[in-house]
């Protein structure tokens, strides 16, 4: 799958977009206005099994005996049980079923976080994460990245929890919230499905797809 880095956007070097067709077809039915809730809920999920693909390929293998029908061989495993999915509540929770059907053997964290709809900053309200931080790889899911305040505020919440490697996976982003992001934290990739083009007033992404939460969950 390509993920090429952002061509011309030399001020994102943390970002990276999967650019697979599929991932674009779902994105723009994600994006109109008709999908229904259910709709909306499943192209999310598959969405996010297909970006599980590309975001998980570094992970670490580990040699694993296999008896073939034929003879004794080498072969290799993913590591799954260091790897932890940590959704940002509520919309992020909307990945993690499609994830975890890529990488089944991966831990489940939470941080919950919504943002104050004046100041746009975000609010904490839950954290719950495996004890041995220092030795996983953590996946942060929300589907946008917009102020990035939110992003910030979770990948700041691992570190003092122990992490050190950290990844951020959403399915729209917005360059202020890249740029916030990768000037709290240079040390963490960002993958998306997208890329748009700002944020408007209320801190919504143009064109964006709404308000995620509401439109996973039929709230509002
Ligand atoms: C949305 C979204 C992100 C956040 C992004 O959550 O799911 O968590 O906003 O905005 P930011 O980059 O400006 O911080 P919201 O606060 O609406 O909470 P919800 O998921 O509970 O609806
Ligand atoms: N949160 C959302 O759900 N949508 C946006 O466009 C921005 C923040």
């Amino acid at each position: 799958m390509d993920t090429t880095p952002v061509a011309g956007v030399a001020d994102l070097p943390t970002l990276s977009i999967v650019r697979h067709p599929l991932v674009q077809h779902k994105i723009t039915l994600l994006r109109d206005r008709r999908t229904t809730t259910k709709d909306f809920k499943e192209l999310v999920d598959e969405i996010a099994m297909l970006m599980a693909y590309e975001v998980t390929r570094n992970l670490t293998l580990a040699p694993a005996p296999v008896e073939t029908p034929l003879e004794h061989t080498t072969g290799w495993l993913v590591s799954g049980k260091k790897l932890t999915l940590v959704p940002i509540l509520r919309a992020g929770l909307g990945m993690v079923e499609g994830m975890l059907r890529l990488v089944p053997g991966a831990r489940v964290g939470h941080i919950g976080l919504y943002r104050d709809h004046s100041t746009l900053e975000p609010v904490d309200y839950y954290f719950k994460v495996p004890g041995d931080a220092a030795e996983r790889d953590f996946f942060v899911l929300d589907p946008m990245l917009a102020t990035g305040g939110s992003a910030a505020a979770a990948v700041h919440s691992l570190k003092r929890a122990g992490a050190e490697r950290i990844s951020f996976i959403c399915l729209v982003a917005a360059p202020e919230g890249v740029r916030r992001l990768a000037a709290a934290h240079p040390d963490v990739p960002v993958y998306c499905a997208a890329l748009d083009r700002e944020l408007n007033e209320q801190g919504y992404i143009l064109p964006g797809l709404g308000d995620a939460g509401d439109r996973l969950f039929g709230t509002r």
